[in-house]
């Protein structure tokens, strides 16, 4: 049994403390938020254990055995490594972190202390990865040597809501976040899919010019003003990614956020908003039942006050056929999951890790590969798309001690 402290109890965290709260091998649910009501609230409607004052009397506790971060995206790194060096197994949602030295800490941490860490990465269960990463164990796309990854997302659809209550006042300075250092659920359904790791960008950055202050270089907290970005890699196996962040677009993200494209030498796998297709060199089969996922909550659901309507369509979308839905605790059966029926097997995924002694799939390493290219993507936009090289910190070491789960 494992006791779980949620930090940040904001738009995002609900769901995952229920699910938390739920999980057979979960004890203790806690919550904290530097707006302490966000926290009393979160503890009140799911039926917490409580509350502690601060993120740092948390990871003292001895009640704690894990944090799950749920904080501003650009906040990850340095609190999943004050957690892990506190001695606490860290879940963090996306991304892992912002800069090439915040992650190399976080590997660190996890290779000195041997403790769990896992980013939450939800298109590693998006339904399309499944299948293609499924394809790509059954020999089926033959060499995949070109994959497509977009996070298709317009500012439009409820991100002006979100960095409002997120950001209060102040929120036109962090809405202009730069849209390759939030890379992880395009380059995650690639690289959660295929074999490989990014060892080169180009990268090209759009520049917005909507003139609303949102990125706008003289307030972003982030001296950016790109608000679309495009970035070609080279993989080390020699095949070719190509990624795009789009927070200016005209494309319904509330039917698909992520989507993704992979070519081999036998077959290919192509979608659009609402259709999958596999292709071979005989012809096409149309899948996008096998792929589109069931609603497994109502719009109007408490959990979901604080989220824009907008962005509502994410939480609320279900399982697919392509998920094996058999893995997952029963308690989890009606609880609802989102982000194309990921959320439960992240929970799970975490929970295992941290009981069984298991190396989650997401791990520091792989959220390394997830994150860094899109750290040195935004680099390359900066330098007119000079092609830069990725660092890399390998595999997971075989010593930590730890078996690796099969998603
Ligand atoms: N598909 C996905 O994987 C997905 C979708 C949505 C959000 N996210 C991620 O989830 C995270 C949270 O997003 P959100 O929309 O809930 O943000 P949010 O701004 O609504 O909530 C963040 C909360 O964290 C609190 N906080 C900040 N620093 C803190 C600290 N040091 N200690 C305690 N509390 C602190 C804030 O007060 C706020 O209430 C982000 O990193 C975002 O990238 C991922």
């Amino acid at each position: 049994m494992v006791s779980i402290g949620m930090v940040g109890a904001g738009q995002f965290a609900g769901q995952f403390a229920k699910l938390f709260n739920v999980h057979p091998d979960v004890e203790q649910v806690f919550a904290t938020d530097v707006l302490p009501e966000r926290a009393r609230e979160l503890v009140e409607r799911e039926h917490l254990a409580g509350t502690f004052d601060s993120f740092e009397a948390m990871i003292a506790s001895p009640d704690v055995d894990a944090v799950a971060i749920f904080t501003q995206r650009w906040t990850h790194g340095p609190l999943v490594v004050q957690a892990l060096r506190a001695g606490k197994h860290t879940y963090s949602a996306v991304p892992m972190a912002i800069s090439e030295e915040e992650i190399a800490a976080i590997v660190e941490a996890v290779r000195e202390t041997g403790l769990t860490y896992m980013m939450g990465e939800t298109s590693y269960y998006n339904p399309a990865t499944v299948f293609a990463r499924q394809q790509v164990a059954d020999g089926a796309f033959g060499r995949v040597f070109y994959a497509e990854g977009d996070y298709v997302h317009d500012m439009d659809l409820g991100f002006y809501a979100a960095y409002q209550y997120s950001g209060g006042e102040n929120w036109k300075q962090t809405a202009s976040y730069p849209p390759m250092l939030y890379p992880t659920h395009s380059v995650g359904g690639v690289l959660g899919a295929i074999p490989g790791h990014a060892v080169s960008v180009s990268c090209i950055g759009v520049k917005d010019d909507r003139g609303d202050g949102v990125f706008d270089k003289d307030v972003s907290q982030f001296d950016n003003d790109f608000s679309n970005a495009s970035a070609l890699f080279e993989l080390d196996h020699g095949g070719v990614m190509r990624i795009n962040e789009m927070r200016r677009v005209g494309y319904p993200s509330h039917i698909r956020e992520s989507r993704f494209r992979y070519f081999g030498t036998e077959g290919s796998f192509e979608q659009l908003a609402t259709i999958s297709v596999w292709q071979d060199k005989h012809g096409v089969t149309d899948i996008s039942n096998r792929i589109n996922t069931r609603p497994s909550l109502k719009h109007d659901d408490p959990s979901l006050a604080h989220v824009a309507p907008e962005l509502r369509d994410a939480f609320v979308s279900g399982y697919s056929e392509v998920h094996d839905v058999s893995r997952l605790p029963k308690e989890f059966a009606g609880v609802p999951t989102g982000h194309e029926g990921s959320h439960h097997f992240l929970v799970d995924d975490f929970v295992r890790s941290v009981v069984d002694r298991t190396l989650p799939p997401v791990n520091a390493w792989v959220a390394a590969r997830y994150t860094l290219p899109g750290i040195v993507a935004h680099r390359s936009a900066l330098q007119g798309g000079v092609r830069l090289e990725i660092p890399d910190h390998g595999d997971a070491p075989a010593d930590l001690g730890v078996s690796t789960l099969t998603a």
